[in-house]
């Protein structure tokens, strides 16, 4: 395990990466690119995957503990409250399944929030629940009054508040503590999905009490897709599975006696893990790359990156695109957006008579820029950046120079 070098400045870590000198990649939140040693472990474990009589039945469990552990220490939280799981998704499906609806209820939910997010609700719906949804506003302080409203939205009638911590298209912060309290007033039941900021941002389940947090880690993770992690709380203890493998019950490490047939489930919140977990690359993968992100430290990515985009926001918002302050948005991911009738205007002209791709103006401009090498996600009405360890101010300042030319 790298060690956890929190004190002192983080310097770029582009080395660590098979990045292209000449690429500009601020699209993590699209997905991360690998660090080597996460890329080197999973070719390793697959090297053991093709040679099974490498793999015992310890492999089926011990590295997805050591995993379970490095998760709790992500969030705060403690080994036992981890489920290791396949996807956001799949962590979300599984408080779904625990959950009974009334007719009228509401599930209070963000604007153009991500749709595994969405989905996962649809047995409420069918039990007569309905969405309740807190769109963003426009003008100023939007964060704030996002989060006013979403505070606002919770009442009685509220069965669920299913969530990001900062959403998917422009990294827009939300005061999980806030949401959290008010949730436990109504009785609400309360669900993050961290997927997008992860092992950047601060996470304490033990501020927040949430009754799950899930995270798919393959984008401010760094690791695989195919993998990731949630945390459950009490109301999840004596919940009934969605998938029902001999992997998650009791004394399956006892390979001889596999059809002693068990009703109980391994203990803490292993009932809620995928059997993908024993898989050796992806659970191989991902404890590197819990290793990589902890030797980096959130704290001094979150400084890091900060600092390598300042100048741009300055001078991105100088030609007139808006950008949310510091403290309103994740250093990770954050939205650029062109004021309607004035900067979309000038990139519709600019871009009249060039050989632009079909699309919305928006997703011109991305295919624009992939021409020059830089790449960057459309979501929503924004253009999303969302830069990690491996971007410099220079990939920024191309950033800059290429939505000048447009
Ligand atoms: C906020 C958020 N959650 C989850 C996911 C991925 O969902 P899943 O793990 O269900 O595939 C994404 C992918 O873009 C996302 O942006």
């Amino acid at each position: 395990m790298q060690a956890n070098s929190e004190p002192g400045q983080l310097t770029c870590r582009r080395a660590d990466f098979d990045l292209p000198e000449d690429l500009v990649y601020l699209n993590s939140a699209y997905m991360g690119p690998l660090p080597r040693a996460v890329r080197d472990a999973g070719a390793a474990a697959l090297a053991r995957r093709a040679q099974p009589w490498q793999l015992g039945a310890a492999d089926f469990f011990e590295p997805a503990e050591r995993v379970r552990a490095q998760c709790a220490t992500l969030v705060n939280g403690d080994a036992e409250s981890i489920a290791l799981v396949p996807t956001a998704a799949w962590g979300l499906g599984c408080v779904a399944a625990q959950i009974q609806a009334r007719a009228g209820q509401n599930i209070v939910v963000l604007g153009e929030q991500f749709p595994s997010n969405i989905y996962a609700w649809q047995p409420l719906i069918a039990q007569g629940a309905h969405f309740r949804v807190v769109s963003a506003p426009n003008g100023e302080q939007r964060a704030a009054r996002w989060n006013a409203a979403l505070l606002e939205a919770i009442d009685a009638d509220t069965v669920l508040v299913a969530m990001e911590q900062a959403h998917w298209t422009d990294g827009t912060l939300f005061d999980l503590t806030a949401v959290g309290r008010r949730a436990r007033e109504v009785g609400a039941w309360f669900v993050i999905d961290a997927t997008q900021t992860v092992g950047v941002m601060p996470l304490d389940v033990h501020a927040v009490q949430p009754d799950a947090l899930v995270a798919h880690c393959y984008k401010s993770m760094l690791s695989n897709y195919g993998l990731g992690f949630a945390w459950y709380g009490p109301r999840m203890q004596q919940g009934r599975p969605t998938e029902q493998s001999w992997l998650l019950r009791q004394g399956a490490q006892d390979f001889a006696r596999l059809v002693d047939y068990q009703d109980a489930y391994a203990p803490g919140m292993r009932r809620f893990d995928s059997s993908t977990r024993a898989n050796p690359v992806l659970i191989g993968m991902l404890e590197a790359a819990l290793d990589y992100m902890s030797g980096c430290g959130a704290a001094r990515i979150r400084t890091y990156l900060s600092a390598i985009s300042r100048a741009f926001v300055e001078g991105v918002r100088t030609r007139g695109w808006r950008v949310a302050d510091e403290s309103e948005r994740a250093p990770n991911l954050f939205g650029l957006q062109a004021p309607k009738g004035t900067d979309l205007e000038r990139v519709r002209t600019l871009l009249a008579g060039l050989q632009a791709p079909k699309g919305t103006d928006l997703e011109r401009v991305r295919t624009l820029l992939a021409q020059r090498r830089i790449h960057v996600s459309v979501r929503g009405s924004v253009i999303r950046v969302s830069p990690h360890v491996y971007n410099t101010p220079n990939d920024f300042a191309r950033l800059l120079d290429a939505l000048g030319h447009l």
